[in-house]
C-alpha cells in the first residue's frame, strides 16, 4: 500500500464549475423473490424507515427526505451471495453523533437481535459494520472530525501510521457514554495495534 501523506479536502466540483451529481440518491438491492419482505423489513429496521411504496416483491425505503435511499428487487432466478467478487464492499450511513450511533446499536441489539460483525475506530470514524439478511455488508457510522478538520487530521501523521483502525467493544464505548464520558474524547482513536485485514469481515 502507498500512503499519500499530504492530505487536503479538494473543492466540490460545483466550486471547481464543473456539473455533478447534486447528491448520491440511493441504493438498489436485488434478492430472491421470497426474501424481498425480509430484506425490506431489514433495512426499515435499521434505518428507523418506512416504504414509500411497497408490494411483495419490492419496496422502497425512506428516512428522510429522498424519497428512497434503499430500495429492495425481488428478482427470480438469481444465485446466492459469493464472498470475494469484486464490486460494490459496503454502503455508509453516518450519525448526526456517537449518542445516535450508541442508540441505534442498542435499539438493533435489544429488540431486533441483530448485532454488528465488527466495530473499529478508523480514526477518522467510528464505525460498525453489520451484514443484511443477504450479506451485503451496511456501515453505520459517525465522524470522529469535524469535517472542516478532516485535511488537517490526515496530516497530523495517526493515519499514515495506521490507516486501519483499532477495534472496539460496542457495549463498553456505550457505558463509557451513558456514565458521562465526553463524547469528543470517546471517538479519539485509542493507542493499540490494528487487526489484520484477515479479521474484517468477509463478504
Ligand atoms: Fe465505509
Amino acid at each position: 500500500m502507498t500512503m499519500n501523506a499530504v492530505a487536503k479536502m479538494p473543492k466540490t466540483a460545483k466550486e471547481r464549475g464543473k456539473v455533478a451529481p447534486a447528491k448520491l440518491a440511493h441504493v438498489v438491492l436485488r434478492t430472491p423473490p421470497e426474501r424481498a419482505k425480509t430484506v425490506l423489513d431489514w433495512y426499515k429496521v435499521v434505518l428507523e424507515g418506512e416504504a414509500m411504496f411497497e408490494t411483495d416483491a419490492f419496496g422502497f425505503v425512506t428516512y428522510d427526505d429522498e424519497h428512497h435511499r434503499v430500495a429492495v428487487l425481488g428478482f427470480p432466478g438469481l444465485k446466492e451471495h459469493v464472498d470475494g467478487h469484486a464490486g460494490m464492499h459496503h454502503m455508509a450511513f453516518t450519525y448526526e453523533n456517537l449518542g445516535d450511533l450508541m442508540h441505534t446499536y442498542e435499539r438493533l441489539r435489544d429488540e431486533h437481535d441483530i448485532k454488528p460483525e465488527f466495530c473499529i475506530n478508523h480514526g477518522p470514524t467510528t464505525s460498525m459494520y453489520y451484514f443484511d439478511p443477504d450479506k451485503n455488508q451496511v456501515e453505520l457510522q459517525v465522524d470522529n472530525i469535524p469535517v472542516e478538520q478532516f485535511a488537517e487530521y490526515f496530516d497530523n501523521g495517526e493515519f499514515t501510521e495506521n490507516p486501519i483502525g483499532i477495534k472496539f467493544d460496542p457495549d463498553e464505548l456505550s457505558a463509557r457514554l451513558k456514565a458521562g464520558e465526553d463524547e469528543k474524547s470517546l471517538l479519539q482513536r485509542p493507542d493499540g495495534i490494528p487487526p489484520d485485514l484477515s479479521e474484517f469481515p468477509a463478504n
